[in-house]
């Protein structure tokens, strides 16, 4: 990584600092800009994160690992979640689970090789009577069928650079 990409990169954690705070209740919040904005917390960034802080590395990489919407692996410009909690897998989740793997050639847990599209499960997204219920990035999508992924898909494609976060370049 460049000096000057470092440089840029930690104003930004400053500017977010500044924004929301600069003691242990700004974290999660911080930590959600660097995420939303870079797709992933490498380990240069925890220290950065902790740095300004003025907490242990530790616990940064503590939250990090604990919440499930932030990730030290680069994740896709789309991120898919389906829940996977008792209502919207009596409804069929599954089925649902199995076209997302079929479309997009990826199992959950994985990104496709162009950076596009993740495939994450969640626990109850507050849909329940709703299900099967999934969020792409922040909007939540009910009712989901096999048949609908296909278009919640062309969707996100559609839309590229639309209402996505977009994948920035690479940091260390
Ligand atoms: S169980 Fe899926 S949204 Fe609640």
């Amino acid at each position: 990584m460049l000096v000057s990409e470092r440089e840029q990169l930690r104003g930004n954690i400053e500017a977010w600092v500044e924004q929301y705070g600069s003691n242990r209740s700004a974290l999660i919040p911080v930590l959600e800009e660097v995420q939303r904005k870079y797709s992933h917390i490498s380990e240069y960034v925890m220290q950065v994160v902790a740095d300004i802080l003025d907490i242990h590395p530790v616990e940064v990489s503590g939250v990090v690992s604990f919440y499930s919407f932030l990730g030290r692996k680069p994740k896709g410009r789309f991120i898919i979640r389906l829940c996977r909690t008792i209502s919207c897998e009596m409804q069929g989740k599954d089925r649902v689970a199995r076209q997302l793997e079929n479309d997009l050639g990826i199992l959950f847990g994985e990104t496709t090789a162009d950076g596009n599209f993740t495939l994450e499960w969640a626990n109850c997204l507050g849909m329940c009577d709703q299900g099967p219920a999934l969020l792409v990035n922040e909007r939540i999508y009910t009712q989901v069928t096999p048949e609908t992924v296909h278009d919640i898909l062309e969707e996100c494609r559609r839309t590229f650079g639309v209402y996505a976060p977009q994948l920035t370049e690479e940091y260390a």
